[in-house]
């Protein structure tokens, strides 16, 4: 039965941690971009979705910002995820928001992998983080748990390689697939009104494949996709499973969070999203 036929998909991976402890620096460092230097007061606000490519495997990384108000974000991007990195910088150690995470990822039932950043840093007392990690049931490999604590250095890049074999090692393992031939869902995680393009929403192909010409529904929003756009503003006429993609084409600005799904019906996806702009 072809409709049954799978395959292996990049895994989602989010990114946790308390605010400032490297969560965007690192993110840059895996694709040599910089995030981090252009935010407003060095505060991540949104949730962001960025694929990369490790000798020849994709990753799909997904930054979120660890500002104590922005714990709806954090849960958001928990919650799309097949991989936790959990970002703890080696001077601060578990923080406030470092315990948030991890109840998120034990609530979201998906591994996690640390990251002790700021390993550059004098001084840094490895023992006492992974005392910490552990007074909070993430048991550190080399004391005989399941969690592998990759040292790294966001700012000067060491330990990254480290870090993204340990991802893909994790990935393989969980086995993640996606149907082939079934309709395409995803999930949107930001969206906006652009000037030009109209609303636009930002968000990850969790199963199938969205092409343009398909019609989806996003939470209120309904409509034909008119163009879609890779995490670097390529334009591209499909996105397979776990792709991020911006997408244009619906009447409205869904909200952070709401499932896409690929409809056939105009009548019902006009009707659904009418419904849900009632409510
Ligand atoms: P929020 O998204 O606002 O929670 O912050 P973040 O976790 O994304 O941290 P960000 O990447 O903004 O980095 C915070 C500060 O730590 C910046 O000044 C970075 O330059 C610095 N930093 C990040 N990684 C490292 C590192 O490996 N070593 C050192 N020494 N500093 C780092
Ligand atoms: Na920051
Ligand atoms: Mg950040």
């Amino acid at each position: 039965n072809t409709d049954m036929e799978t395959v292996t998909r990049p895994p989602i991976i989010t990114v946790l941690g308390h605010v400032d402890h490297g969560k965007t620096t690192l993110v840059d460092r895996i694709r040599s971009s910089n995030v981090a230097a252009g935010e407003a007061g060095g505060i991540t606000q949104h949730i962001a979705a960025y694929q990369v490519e490790h000798n020849g495997q994709k990753l799909t990384f997904v930054d979120t910002p660890g500002h104590a108000a922005f714990g709806e974000m954090r849960a958001r991007g928990a919650n799309v995820t097949d991989i936790i990195v959990l970002v703890v910088a080696a001077d601060d150690g578990v923080m406030p928001q470092t315990v948030e995470c991890i109840s998120h990822a034990k609530a979201a039932g998906v591994p996690i992998v640390v990251a002790m950043n700021k390993c550059d840093l004098p001084g840094i007392n490895e023992q006492r983080i992974l005392t910490e990690l552990s007074q909070h049931g993430v048991l550190p490999s080399e004391w005989g748990g399941d969690v592998e604590v990759i040292r790294v250095s966001a700012l000067q890049g060491t330990g990254i390689d480290n870090l993204l074999e340990t991802l893909l090692l994790t990935a393989e393992l969980a086995d993640l697939r996606s149907p082939v031939n079934a309709p395409a869902d995803g999930v949107c995680l930001e969206a906006f009104r652009d000037e030009g393009r109209g609303p636009i929403a930002w968000g990850i192909v969790r199963q199938g494949t969205l092409k343009v010409g398909d019609l989806a529904l996003c939470g209120p929003a309904y409509g034909r996709i008119r163009a879609m756009y890779t995490d670097k503003g390529v334009e591209i006429q499909s996105a397979g499973p776990s792709t991020p993609v911006k997408i244009a084409g619906l009447n409205e600005v869904p909200g952070a969070g709401d499932h896409l799904f690929v409809m056939t019906d105009i009548d019902e996806a006009r009707e659904i999203a009418e419904q849900r702009r009632v409510r």
